[in-house]
């Protein structure tokens, strides 16, 4: 049986929580395959809302096993406190499994991310200053603290003292910041050893053993195809990577296990932090999205940026994951605009129009959008059930971006709760209807 991966075919935040909820119920086994507590989802279960940043979204499934990943970044304060809220509200957490590959965000990761975009001023990256980009510095440089040396005490604090006699250095003198005190460091992340310790274990040969017995692996990504480190709109995008190709190395499993990749858009776009964003819509647009929309960060609060769909973007996202289905979220938030913009090309300066994503940072920086109007729709779709009960004009909108991106859309979430997840008809799947 087949793996699957969702992931975010955006800058992040489409809703791919929610519709990893709402497709854990089919699988055995839900794994992060990279990112860190930067994330933040949201999921509303009746009447219960959920906010994680490091479990996967599955965990509210109790009968599926949910896998932190070798190439996610964990920082166990984060990981500890979701475990205790989630037990506190008598939510099983006995399914979850982390990899002793995982590396670990420590504190001196958040203060050097923190210190390095108040350096870089007007540069910087606007990062959420979890420690992710740090974390995964020290991964590359070998030089990391994993999930393993927790399990050997003698190790962990051999390894805590060995980074902190650098990084003190680089603290103090580069950035200014008081003294980070060794000891009670190594207490503190014993504590958290001594409660993870339970969920270590080998996760890509349990995601072998599980794809031998025929059951189905759900991949879940975190941020989007634009925030990849390699693909995406370097330097503005994190520190891993996102895309589909990442859900492989990130976990430890073969790519002819895959079956589907899933990309999660939303019917709109945000984009969150500095950066290029050539279809942000003008200020009235982009604060009646942000309030419709609730588009204000779970990590860390901060106003999204709103702009109207980026087809460029999508068909880029559609290429460098191979997706095979597409589900549009939050539909209902276009709701009462007389017209909805969508962005199908790029002006460049000399006025050549492309409509493949530029490969070339200055292009995409000095991008305008060429945008058609659709028209819109004012009916609230909050009690919409079936796709063929949206009104003519959303209906039409959904048709349109299935066509226009090249990929069948499968699934269309008009609201926040899991019911509100409608199955794509014929005219929006191209004909590809989902199982
Ligand atoms: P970092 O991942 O904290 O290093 O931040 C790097 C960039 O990625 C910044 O622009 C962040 O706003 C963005 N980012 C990181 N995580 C998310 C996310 O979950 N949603 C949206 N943007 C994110």
């Amino acid at each position: 049986m087949p793996a699957t991966i969702i992931v975010g075919a955006q800058w992040g935040d489409e809703g791919k929580g929610k519709i990893v909820d709402v497709l854990a119920e089919r699988h055995t086994l839900v794994a992060r395959y990279q990112g860190g507590s930067n994330a933040g989802h949201t999921v509303l279960v009746g009447a219960e809302e959920f906010k994680f940043h490091l479990l996967p979204s599955g965990i509210l499934s109790p009968e599926t096993v949910c896998i932190l990943g070798a190439g996610v970044v964990i920082d166990p304060e984060v990981l500890v406190r979701e475990l205790d809220e989630l037990e506190g509200r008598g939510r099983p957490t006995n399914g979850l499994r982390i990899s002793g590959n995982a590396h670990l965000v420590l504190p001196w990761h958040r203060l050097i991310d923190q210190a390095t975009e108040v350096r870089l001023g007007d540069l910087q990256i606007g990062t959420t200053r979890r420690g992710i980009g740090p974390a995964y510095a020290d991964r590359a440089a070998r030089v990391g603290i994993r999930v393993q040396d927790l399990l050997d005490r003698k190790i962990l604090r051999e390894k805590i003292i060995a980074a902190l006699s650098v990084k003190k250095d680089t603290l103090q003198h580069v950035f200014g910041v008081a003294d980070l005190d060794a000891e009670s460091i190594i207490a503190q992340t014993v504590a958290y050893a001594d409660r993870l310790e339970p969920h270590v274990a080998d996760t890509s040969l349990l995601i072998a053993q599980a794809l031998a017995r025929g059951e189905s692996l759900l991949c879940e990504g975190a941020q989007g195809t634009l925030l990849d480190l390699d693909h995406g709109t370097y330097p503005f995008v994190t520190s891993s990577n996102p895309i589909a190709g990442g859900a492989c190395v990130g976990l430890g499993f073969g790519p002819t296990h895959v079956t589907s990749v899933v990309g999660v858009a939303k019917a709109y776009l945000t984009r969150v932090g500095a950066g290029p964003f050539p279809s942000e819509a003008d200020p009235d647009d982009d604060s009646a999205l942000r309030v419709k929309g609730g588009e204000f960060g779970t990590t860390t609060g901060r106003a999204r940026r709103c702009g109207w769909l980026d087809l460029v973007g999508l068909r880029f996202a559609a290429r460098v994951n191979g997706l095979t289905e597409l589900v549009l979220t939050k539909l209902d938030v276009l709701s009462g605009f007389d017209h909805v913009r969508v962005c199908t090309a790029y002006r460049l300066p000399g006025g050549r129009v492309v409509d493949e994503f530029p490969a070339h940072q200055s292009d995409f920086h000095h991008a305008s959008p060429v945008f058609e109007t659709l028209e819109g729709w004012q009916e609230p779709l909050d009690d919409v059930t079936r796709v063929e009960d949206l009104p003519a004009a959303a209906r039409a909108y959904v048709a349109y971006v299935a066509g226009a991106s090249g990929v069948p859309v499968s699934l269309v979430g008009v609201g926040q709760r899991r019911d509100q997840v409608l199955v794509a008809d014929a005219a929006t799947t191209c004909g590809a209807l989902v199982a």
